[in-house]
């Protein structure tokens, strides 16, 4: 296990999982919203994976779509949280595994959200999603993007390189939190000027950074704004990924043709996802248990 490029980052995480309450971080809504264009019926009595699953935060929503079975890979210990947190659902299987190397096979659904950029190597990471995912079967990947985070490269990014190395409460407690109070203030105004004038605000604010990305997390609370800024900081590797590379990753000869999307999310962030090319032309419900 302690061979793998991406051990750091995943311990690093593990710093951040296993430090929360109970349950899910995301509200169903934010779930539905990573998810879409995909629905609980690309899900119910499917076989699927989620690819670095964390402390099961995602798939706990997932559960409530009911797969026959659902599977979740992490390499780091925020496995025992995942453990923990899916033990009353029969179906769910936590693995502590690399997930570049992961070779399971065979599943209806892959989804991989939130992990793609944090790996050494995000394209093998991909390579991994599409081996695991059956012949005609669906995958669903979210990444950071370089489109819509400049400010976030030019401001964050010397942070975070600074502040990974340092004894993870450290950053937490006394960078993350102190830092990311003036954004939760910018933040939750944008929000309140866009309900207080909703037809006037789009236009005055469309300038503001972040402001598609600030309206998206103004619905939550502090210690969500905390604990985003605490795992921007924690990890040693990130990548910003381009519209063009993911439209490359998704040109593979294991993609079906004309079954790729990119959709952009709040302003500066990738959706993307496709099937898995069919030698058979086999259809969506092939395999399907
Ligand atoms: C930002 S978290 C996202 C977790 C979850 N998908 C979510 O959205 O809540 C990234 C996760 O990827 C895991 N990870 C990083 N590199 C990995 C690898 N090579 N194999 C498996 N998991 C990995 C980390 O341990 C961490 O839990």
């Amino acid at each position: 296990m302690s061979s793998s490029p991406d051990q750091a980052t995943a311990q690093a995480f593990a710093s951040s999982w296993n430090n929360l309450p109970a349950g899910s971080v995301y509200t169903r809504a934010q779930f539905e919203d990573w998810m879409a264009p995909l629905t609980a019926t690309d899900v119910k009595d499917r076989q699927v994976l989620e690819l670095g699953c964390g402390n099961a935060s995602l798939l706990l929503h997932c559960c409530a779509w009911r797969p026959a079975r659902l599977v979740g890979v992490d390499l780091g210990a925020s496995v025992d949280t995942a453990r923990v947190n899916t033990a009353a659902y029969s179906f769910v299987e936590i693995v502590q595994a690399d997930l570049v190397a992961y070779d399971a096979g065979g599943y209806d659904l892959v989804y991989c959200i939130g992990v793609l950029h944090h790996l050494k190597d995000p394209r093998r990471g991909f390579a991994a999603v599409l081996r695991n995912t059956r012949p005609a079967g669906q995958f669903h990947c979210w990444v950071y993007a370089r489109e819509g985070n400049a400010i976030v490269i030019a401001l964050v990014e010397p942070i975070r390189k600074f502040a990974s190395r340092l004894p993870w409460w450290v950053t937490k407690y006394l960078i993350a939190t102190p830092l990311v109070f003036p954004y939760f203030v910018y933040a939750k105004a944008l929000s309140w000027l866009h309900q207080r004038f909703p037809q006037a605000a789009p236009r005055w604010l469309g300038w503001a950074p972040l402001r598609e990305y600030s309206l998206w997390i103004a619905q939550r609370d502090f210690a969500f704004f905390r604990h985003v800024a605490f795992d921007q900081l924690v990890t040693p590797q990130t990548t910003y990924l381009s519209r063009a590379e993911l439209e490359e990753w998704l040109s593979d000869a294991d993609v079906e043709p004309g079954s790729g999307y990119v959709i952009q999310r709040n302003g500066n962030s990738w959706k993307f996802g496709g099937r898995r090319r069919s030698p058979s032309g086999a259809t969506e419900t092939a395999g399907k248990p």
